[in-house]
């Protein structure tokens, strides 16, 4: 369905995650037709460049990032007929004149903070003060948002004074990812699963995102964050949030993002013992942490696994056990939630005991595998194995299917269409740095050092015995 026309302007127009996700996104919707001519779209940055080295730029990056759509000609210059670059500074008056003269009145104006966070507040002030800002005016702002409590707090007061809270969108691109979208679907969708879904009948669940990469690239940003500020706080516990939350009434913004807020409020305080840290040394495929970072003395974590605890109804005694990490065996994103024994084996200790395990498989190889327990076929007597009922969904969804959109496809569209329900609210991430800071913090206090893990490897040993000591295991990374 084609949305509204719109004009877009990109602070950071020249930045990496302009030119790898956000262009390539809105190229990639052009080419599906959900926007055509009547669309504008202005990339803002400091540097000098004239409209056709702007655009030869972005060719290049679209040849990258959208390699098919890029392919097709008539839709390259289409799409770069729309695209406008400008220079502009966040800290002067310079381009902002110029820039108001190119939006066009009583329309959808979205404005991309694809920036810093230090030049958010400096972006909003001048928007207001150059008289940007319309009735349909809204803006985006990337993650980080903050760096503990109080920094994304003062975030919010800052972003407040200049728009109102539904005009903010606060990406956190993991929610985006169709995945993670269907996790919803499925619990919500089938009969089959949610009058299971509760501490009555799940033992635990995990939470794993496994990455392959190091920091290459964003050695400053890293060091300074770790993987509990990079990827813990928000996308992991986004995941967490949609496994755990109540049934929404509906599909609607403030209905879903009230029921996470209440998962994340009702988190227990971590234990310093139910946290492991780790930081990956070097192998035959690069440098480790401390290498790639340029400080030997490093103690930030690369790799987190903790135990958490949603102390409510439907969850208490149910440990959710979280694990991320760079530079592991593979990548590998997946939820999976361990249900109890059956309460009394009817064949007798020999038949052997088997959990049903729901597997929820976010990237890549999407799709979901339900371990089921079957007899052992043979003479031999009643024995109990598991076997998988795999569905991926490249293969169900057949051939048309097997292109997934990218996240910033669907929540660059969504910010047009005004729908806040995958971005996350204020109070949502404050609640969510509630819970983080005093991780981090007793850290710092106990003078923590991460324990060293192989690349390549499923991460410390400690993370096992954490496991080990509540009687479970991991699955498996691959
Ligand atoms: C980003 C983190 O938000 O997410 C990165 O800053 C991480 O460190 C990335 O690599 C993972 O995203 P994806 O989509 O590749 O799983």
């Amino acid at each position: 369905i084609p949305v509204d026309p719109f004009d877009l302007v990109i602070f950071g127009g020249t930045g990496d995650l302009a030119q790898r996700k956000i262009l390539p996104a809105l190229f990639r919707r052009y080419c599906a037709g959900q926007w055509n001519d009547d669309v504008r779209i202005i990339a803002a940055a400091r540097s000098a460049h004239d409209q056709a080295g702007y655009r030869a730029i972005v060719a290049e990056s679209l040849a990258q990032h959208a390699p098919r759509q890029a392919a097709d000609p008539g839709n390259l210059d289409g799409f770069l007929n729309r695209l406008q670059y400008l220079r502009l500074d966040a800290s002067s008056d310079d381009g902002w004149e110029n820039l108001s003269g190119q939006l066009t009145d009583l329309r959808i104006r979205a404005f991309y903070f694809s920036v810093g966070p230090g030049l958010f507040a400096p972006l909003a002030e001048k928007i207001r003060q150059h008289g940007l800002a319309n009735e349909q005016t809204r803006i985006v702002v990337e993650k980080p948002f903050g760096h503990d409590l109080d920094s994304a707090r003062a975030l919010n007061a800052t972003l407040a004074s200049y728009f109102s809270e539904n005009q903010i969108y606060r990406i956190d691109h993991y929610l985006g990812k169709e995945t993670v979208q269907n996790l919803m679907a499925v619990r919500f969708g089938n009969m089959l699963f949610e009058p299971l879904w509760n501490s009555q009948y799940v033992d635990h669940i995990q939470i794993t995102v496994a990455e392959t990469v190091g920091v290459d690239g964003r050695e400053e940003y890293y060091e300074r964050a770790g993987a509990m500020r990079d990827m813990v706080q928000n996308h992991l516990m986004q995941l967490l949030c949609l496994i755990a939350m109540e049934p929404p009434a509906k599909f609607d913004s403030d209905a879903v993002r009230d029921e996470k807020l209440k998962v994340i409020r009702a988190l227990d305080p971590v234990q310093p013992h139910h946290i492991v840290r780790g930081q990956y040394s070097g192998g035959p495929d690069g440098p480790g942490y401390r290498e790639a970072v340029g400080n030997p003395r490093s103690t930030t974590e690369s790799y987190v696994a903790l135990r958490a605890h949603v102390s409510n109804w439907r969850w208490a005694g149910t440990p959710f056990y979280l694990r991320t990490g760079k530079r592991l065996v593979a990548r590998s994103s997946v939820i999976n939630v361990i249900f109890k024994d059956a309460p009394h084996s009817i064949f007798g200790a020999e038949a052997g005991r088997h959990a049903n395990t729901l597997s929820i498989r976010l990237q890549p190889n999407e799709g979901i595998t339900l371990k089921v327990t079957i007899k052992e076929p043979g003479q031999g007597g009643m024995r109990l194995i598991d076997v998988p009922l795999d569905m991926s969904f490249a293969e169900a969804l057949g051939p048309g299917n097997q292109e997934a959109p990218d996240a910033y496809e669907r929540l660059v569209m969504d910010v047009i269409r005004g729908n806040q329900t995958l971005f996350m609210r204020g109070d949502e991430v404050e609640a969510a740095w509630a819970w983080t800071d005093p991780i981090i913090a007793g850290w710092q206090a106990r003078g923590d050092v991460p324990k060293p893990y192989d690349s390549g490897s499923t991460g410390p040993g400690d993370a096992e015995l954490l496991m080990k000591r509540d009687g479970r295991h991991w699955q498996g990374i691959k």
